[in-house]
């Protein structure tokens, strides 16, 4: 059953136009970082790694390849598959915690590289969540008539931020880019509801400490590793398993779905064991849960974009995310 033969609650959300995604690419650095090799950096076994993660590698992006290069390889691909030129871009919106530099945006240079003069461009940071957050706000114009095509690109070298002395975080983390572009398609629901969320009490759980207005870079900033990412793995484990198990019942409840009419339920990407967690609980089949970790470890607001790219047009998929923030998201979509 697809969600066209059903009026679901979510229709009647809509105010103006539908949102759908024409099209999706993905990018990935050409380096592989296998476990085997983390073994030699850090006290680190594959059985290990491997047991309590599922990661068996991970991407890494060349010293040279920034961030805005992955994210305008992947929008690339997008726009071909959408049959869009950089010209039709009207905005351009850019999820990550690893921009190119504080500012300008990486939005920005992200438009220079693929020539989308006529884009208004901006970074929207939601940390692992913000593909979702980014695909719910391009749904926003597209639904007012505001704008016809929207870029969104969930990019990042996260290697760039990573402790590679801290075996507690390094070895989960990769780099990597999934981008959509966005526009009306009639004849679809495409968006159909997401949800999104945010508990900045917790912030303390995943987070970098240097940087930023509260710690500029100073030598000892650099000396005490401050700009290096720092995670509570159990707290932010549990967490995660809650906010996406609660997110994805309420998008599933706002459209009157079960999960079994779901083609594909993709969950952010940052550990086995919290994608088995989440799945069992929602009641989600082992063939519905896409998982494409082993080969790309946690990439952040890139792993929901990347897993995109595999649905066939029709299909209803439903994706989940968790991220610092601490923020979560969830969506059902109609391909
Ligand atoms: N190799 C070997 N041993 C390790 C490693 C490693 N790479 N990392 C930690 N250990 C040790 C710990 O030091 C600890 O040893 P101790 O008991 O002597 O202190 C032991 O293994 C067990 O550690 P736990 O924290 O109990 O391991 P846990 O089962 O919780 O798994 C993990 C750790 C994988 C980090 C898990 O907690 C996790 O995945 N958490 C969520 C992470 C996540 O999703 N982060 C991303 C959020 S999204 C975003 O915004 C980026």
């Amino acid at each position: 059953m697809t969600a066209k033969s059903k009026k679901t609650r979510a229709q009647h959300d809509f105010q103006g136009r539908t949102c759908s995604i024409t099209g999706v690419g993905s990018y990935v650095p050409e380096k592989i970082l296998t476990n085997a090799e983390l073994e030699k950096m850090v006290d680190t076994s594959d059985e290990w790694i491997t047991t309590r993660t599922g990661i068996k590698e991970r991407r890494i992006a060349a010293k040279d390849e920034f961030t805005s290069d992955m994210a305008a390889k992947a929008a690339l691909r997008a726009m071909k598959m959408a049959g869009v030129t950089a010209s039709q871009i009207n905005l351009i919106i850019i999820a990550t915690v690893t921009p190119d530099m504080p500012f300008p945006s990486t939005a920005c240079l992200v438009q220079h590289k693929i020539g989308a003069k006529n884009a208004a461009a901006f970074d929207l940071e939601a940390a692992c969540s913000g593909f979702i957050y980014g695909i719910e706000v391009a749904k926003q114009f597209i639904m007012s008539h505001t704008y016809d095509t929207v870029l969104v690109v969930g990019a990042e070298k996260l290697s760039s931020i990573t402790d590679w002395k801290d075996r507690n975080t390094c070895v989960l983390f990769g780099d990597g880019a999934g981008a959509a572009i966005l526009q009306h398609r009639p004849g679809t629901q495409g968006l159909l509801t997401a949800a999104v969320g945010a508990d900045g009490e917790k912030s303390d759980l995943l987070f970098m400490p240097g940087g930023g207005s509260r710690c500029p870079a100073t030598q000892g900033s650099v000396d005490a590793r401050m700009h290096f990412l720092r995670m509570e793995g159990k707290e932010t484990f549990k967490n995660a398993v809650q906010t996406m198990c609660a997110a994805a019942k309420e998008v599933l409840r706002r459209c009157d779905l079960e999960v079994s009419q779901i083609k594909c339920f993709i969950p952010h990407q940052a550990n086995r064991r919290i994608v088995d967690a989440v799945a069992g609980r929602i009641g989600a089949k082992p063939e519905q849960v896409f998982v494409n970790l082993h080969k790309y470890g946690n990439t952040s607001a890139a792993s929901a974009a990347i897993a995109a790219g595999k649905i066939q047009r029709g299909d209803l998929i439903l994706l989940v995310v968790f991220g610092s923030g601490l923020t979560w998201g969830a969506a059902v979509i109609e391909w």
